[in-house]
């Protein structure tokens, strides 16, 4: 795949941007205040991710494997990623069936957030337990998540960093799920869009190859609302379809109409075997990034195999 060009190395653009307030888990989900909206839907396959976050052991790793592998998949096409620690990426390159999952990291580095001559093509060195771009790109790893909201809320990532993050790893040919979300907070004063938006400016403002396609196809875009990551909460149908379509019209609006289609936008934050289908039916999902039911190889495929009512929903069977 070829990289971006060169003039991605002279987009650094080091606005200060607000970081996302941190947040607990609540304890109750917010209900939902506007109606339904549709912009309109994407064309790409769907895409569920199983982000395993600081989860395995050897054995455990080993068992859901085999439990992944042995799954029966419904036939309907759908993009499977799923992301180890890194310790336990190689096993899972070299156990999955590479036909059916793909792999991704959980995060990748990259250095001096603040410096406008920072190059892109520096990011190896004396960065003690970072892992780059550069190394997932030499390993053959295909995928990193990026922005999550544990990174954003634990480790301090801002919007910036988030976005330069992007661009760097985009640079180095690997495809990026792009995490938004907004906090529980943020949503009860109404200001759920204004975040993602920002969240995704941070993003754009770092991606130069806006004009590329590679925007739409590499870069998938991950709602998960802060409140509903871990906690059972999960946001309603509604809730998710109307910040997917105003996730897609901002694309539209601030990049451009073929991205705009083209970008898979998944929903995250408790999905399980048992809300997928519903989720599924709305046109603006894309897909899915899972967390806890990505453990549970079973559930994981049934998951997976909710493309299929996702593609009968919209009429693209
Ligand atoms: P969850 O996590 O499915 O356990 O809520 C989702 C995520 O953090 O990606």
């Amino acid at each position: 795949m070829t990289p971006p060009t060169s003039s991605l190395r002279m987009a650094l653009r080091a606005a200060p941007l607000r970081s996302v307030q941190s947040s607990h888990a609540p304890r109750r989900a917010p209900s939902s205040r506007r109606a339904l909206q549709v912009f309109s839907e994407g064309n790409g396959r769907f895409i569920v991710g199983g982000n395993w976050k600081c989860n395995g052991t050897k054995a455990s790793v080993t068992a859901l494997i085999d439990e992944l592998n042995a799954g029966q998949l419904s036939g309907a096409k759908v993009d499977i990623v799923v992301a180890p620690t890194f310790l336990h990426i190689h096993t899972a390159m070299a156990g999955l069936d590479a036909s059916r999952f793909q792999v991704a990291a959980q995060n990748s580095w990259v250095e001096d957030f603040n410096d406008p001559t920072h190059h892109y093509d520096s990011n190896t060195g004396a960065f003690t337990g970072e892992v780059s771009a550069e190394m997932l790109e030499d390993m053959g790893i295909p995928w990193v998540i990026l922005g999550h909201s544990e990174r954003r809320t634990l480790m301090g990532e801002t919007d910036a960093i988030v976005g330069k993050k992007v661009a760097h790893a985009r640079f180095h040919g690997l495809n990026v799920i792009a995490c938004v979300g907004e906090t529980l907070a943020e949503r009860e004063s109404n200001s759920t869009l204004e975040v993602i938006f920002r969240q995704l400016q941070a993003v754009a403002d770092e991606i130069d190859d806006r004009e590329h396609s590679s925007w739409g196809s590499q870069v998938v875009i991950a709602y998960e609302p802060v409140w509903a990551i871990g906690t059972g909460k999960v946001a309603t149908p509604e809730q998710v379809q109307e910040v997917h379509a105003a996730i897609r019209k901002w694309l539209a609006d601030n990049v451009s109409a073929e991205v705009s289609k083209a970008t898979r936008i998944q929903y995250g934050g408790s999905v399980n075997a048992g809300n997928c289908e519903e989720l599924a039916k709305f046109s603006d999902v894309d897909g899915f990034l899972v967390g806890g039911a990505s453990l549970k190889g079973e559930d994981f495929i049934k998951i997976c195999n909710s493309s299929a009512v996702h593609y009968k929903a919209v009429g693209r069977m």
